[in-house]
């Protein structure tokens, strides 16, 4: 005799759960604005604290949910909080979180377009979408992936594949010295070690430079290497700086590499008309990594990639198996796993598909020109502010800045500066964080909530002109 094992919920018992969840959910979003802009992370003997081996019993949700909102969540960077301004934000659209419940609890399989046709075409509407935003050709193919980091790693892949086939070794990839740290990650993870990696040297404005470009190319042909791809910021995660990617689009074409744009924190961007010339040349590329779990505002979890020629990252992917189904589909039709590594996996698609429906594409456009005309009205202040110098400016809608005063060294506005983002962080309206980029400590702001508004944009200024006061005095 087998014991039966009842996993299921009661339609009623289901209702309450979900009830009890939507509930702190809820009220969690309603109160982002009154939570601390960063929680109190000093939090390593909590973590001790909370290990423990699975319990072999079951235990109540609602403790769990005490737990989770009262002590846990609350012990993070207020993520989803207008005053977010630290590294790159997005926020977190709650239709997205619908989506995710959606696909969860009819947990279909999207891994293969015979397996649920019509919800593996929405993903594919929605990649084109992004597509036509992109001004990419009809030609392209794209993949959802969990991350800019995921996209830029399946780009590489397209890149090596199409450029070097089994010469792994001899192939050489070219950024800038302010590329995302992914970059090179992604590099590696695509057979293409860090010796093979060139960080090109900044310009004044932290972007990648032509002419040192060209010339680490030339020297690397003569060295019998293979120069086969050149990675391009659409906006950098240090100062927001937007390479020259159609002067590096025309290098390409005449070298005979592969242009990958790393769009994780700006492509969005090219929504808006008055960005178009900043990031002229965007739409060459060969690849480019979007994130819309930062510019259009989605939940952590969602990257995009595209690719200019669909071919490629089919064939970097394509694959077939005897225990799948056997019946090919017709070449139009979108399937993911012949696009992506993966098989299994969740339907990334429908968030993207799901919230791009209920707002519509012009209240996209619409937010992301808030954000870039917010970021320059706080970088317009902040420059006015005692003491303050802008290193970078806002070329979508990130700035950066350090402190000084007549007679400091490097050493003390680095740390000035640094004080300057804790001070600001610490009175609890704004988050904001620094870097360091050519050899400086600079501070930095980012406008990419969508809960960012101009009430936020008046308390940083007022913040940071409080928290010099302190320092100067
Ligand atoms: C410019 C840039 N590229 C790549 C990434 C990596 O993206 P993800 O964190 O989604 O993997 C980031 C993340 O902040 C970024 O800002």
């Amino acid at each position: 005799m087998i014991t039966t094992v009842n996993l299921e919920f009661l339609p009623d018992q289901m209702r309450a759960m979900a009830d009890a969840v939507v509930a702190r959910c809820v009220e969690h979003i309603a109160t982002a604005g009154a939570q601390p802009s960063c929680g109190d992370v000093d939090a390593a003997a909590l973590c001790r604290a909370m290990r423990e081996p699975a319990p072999e019993h079951g235990a109540s949700l609602h403790a769990m949910l005490d737990h989770l909102f009262r002590d846990w969540v609350p012990r993070s960077f207020t993520t989803i909080g207008p005053g977010y301004l630290a590294y790159i934000p997005g926020g977190g659209l709650f239709p997205a979180a619908l989506a995710d419940f959606i696909t969860d609890t009819t947990n279909r399989f999207t891994g293969i377009w015979q397996a649920a046709p019509a919800l593996v075409q929405l993903e594919a509407n929605a990649l084109d979408w992004l597509r036509e935003w992109m001004a990419f050709p009809p030609e392209t193919r794209g993949l959802f992936t969990t991350g800019g980091s995921m996209a830029t790693w399946n780009a590489l892949l397209c890149a090596r594949e199409r450029h070097l086939g089994a010469e792994i070794r001899r192939g050489v990839l070219y950024t800038s010295d302010q590329a995302h740290h992914s970059v090179l990650k992604a590099a590696k993870l695509a057979g293409v070690m860090p010796d093979r990696v060139r960080a090109i040297a900044s310009d004044d404005r932290f972007r990648l430079r032509i002419g040192p470009l060209d010339e680490a190319i030339a020297v690397d042909r003569r060295a019998g290497l293979t120069p086969f791809a050149v990675v391009s910021s659409a906006g950098t995660t240090n100062t927001g700086a937007v390479d020259p990617l159609d002067a590096i689009a025309d290098l390409c074409a005449r070298e005979h590499m592969w242009h990958h744009v790393d769009g994780a924190y700006g492509a969005f961007f090219y929504l808006c008309d008055e960005m178009r010339g900043v990031l002229r040349g965007l739409p060459r590329a060969d690849s480019l990594t979007l994130d819309p779990h930062k510019g259009m505002f989605l939940p952590y979890g969602t990257g995009a990639l595209l690719v200019r020629d669909g071919a490629a990252l089919r064939a970097a992917h394509e694959a077939s198996a005897p225990y799948l189904p056997a019946m090919p589909h017709p070449q139009d039709f979108y399937d993911p796993s012949q696009h992506g590594p993966e098989l299994s996996r969740g339907f990334p698609g429908l968030r993207v598909w799901l919230t791009v429906k209920l707002y519509g594409s012009a209240a996209f456009r619409e937010a992301v020109a808030e954000k870039r005309a917010l970021a320059v009205d706080a970088a317009r202040r902040v420059s006015a502010l005692p003491g303050i110098v802008i290193d970078a400016p806002p070329d979508l809608s990130l700035f950066a800045f350090h402190l000084t005063w007549p007679g400091a060294t490097l050493a003390e506005e680095d740390t000035a500066t640094r004080l300057l983002m804790d001070k600001t962080t610490s009175k609890g309206r704004v988050m904001v964080t620094g870097c360091t980029a050519h050899g400086r400590y600079l501070g930095r702001v980012c406008v990419l909530s969508f809960r960012t508004h101009q009430p936020e944009i008046d308390a940083l200024v007022e913040d940071l002109a409080a928290s010099i006061r302190e320092i100067r005095s």
